[in-house]
């Protein structure tokens, strides 16, 4: 769900009604959480199926009018007890997803899926109508050379942050700086970041204490994707997968991408927890 200030487009709304439909008719789904609706929806009993699907319809649309890459964001849990599903059968960790993935629209639209047993790239050929297989097997490199982040929010940040940016830009070990890239669309920076390797940023900061991604649709899904393809996700506390949520629209900050550029911000966490 939005806080004010956030927009909400036309194209947010439609692309909700046609992912919901969708998945209800599908008789697959039992419980759907999406962005754009307050309250979890609960499939009726002759549609019902054993899937619990978190999404983020249109993800990164403040860049539709522009014509820059959005997408959509899915994680999938597995239901209980089909006749008595609850919220509990969402508000579970990440580790507990059976599936996640994104669509990207962009240049071509690429789906980008893991059921748990490493991640697979799909190109869409439109003259098929079908999503062809052109990524298998996909694994981040373990250090990157870009880093993505809204350095605008900086004057707010906490020292490890402020401080690992810093290291992005004047590293200690001689080597040369990351370059940077921010789209300001989730799933657009996670993709070049999981393809390319290096890492993706939204921390924390004074104005918004637990970041601005949400745990069920945005920070788990990629968390997941990540782990998969041998990278790592953080919140600043812990590993983001373990998060265990207690709202379905909860927030928090996250890094993730390359093994060894995470397993840096952590380190930096780790030595400021440790001298507080
Ligand atoms: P949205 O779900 O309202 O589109 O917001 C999420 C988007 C992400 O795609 C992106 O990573 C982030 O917001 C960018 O935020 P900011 O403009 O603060 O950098
Ligand atoms: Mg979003």
């Amino acid at each position: 769900m939005r806080e004010q200030g956030e927009e909400q487009k036309k194209l947010d709304v439609l692309s909700n009604e046609v992912f919901v439909k969708a998945l209800v008719s599908s008789g697959r789904t039992c419980v759907l959480v999406s962005e754009e609706n307050e309250a979890a929806i609960f499939v009726d009993a002759p549609l019902r199926g054993k899937y619990c699907v978190c999404f983020d319809p249109l993800d990164g649309s403040s860049n539709i009018d522009c014509g820059v890459s959005i997408g959509t964001i899915f994680g999938i849990y597995m239901i209980k007890d089909k006749d008595n599903a609850t919220l509990e059968d969402v508000l579970q960790p990440g580790t507990n997803m059976i599936a996640a993935g994104y669509c990207m629209y962009g240049s071509s639209c690429t789906l980008v899926l893991s059921t748990g047993n490493g991640v697979n790239g799909f190109t869409l050929d439109p003259s098929l109508g079908e999503f062809i297989l052109t990524h298998p097997n996909i694994k981040i490199p373990n250090k990157g050379k870009i880093y993505s982040v809204n350095e605008g929010n900086a004057r707010n940040w906490d020292a490890p942050t402020a401080k690992y940016v810093e290291r992005c830009k004047f590293p200690q070990d001689g080597s040369s700086p990351k370059s940077l890239r921010y789209i300001g669309s989730m799933v657009a920076d996670v993709h070049r970041t999981l393809l390319y390797g290096g890492i993706f940023l939204y921390p924390a900061d004074k104005k918004s204490p637990n970041g601005k991604l949400r745990v069920l649709y945005e920070v788990f899904p990629m968390s997941f994707l990540m782990e998969q393809a041998g990278g790592q996700s953080f919140t600043g506390k812990q590993r983001a997968l373990e998060i265990v949520p207690y709202e379905i629209h909860q927030r928090s900050p996250i890094f993730l991408g390359s093994y060894d550029d995470v397993e840096e911000i952590k380190s930096l966490y780790a030595s400021e927890s440790s001298t507080a």
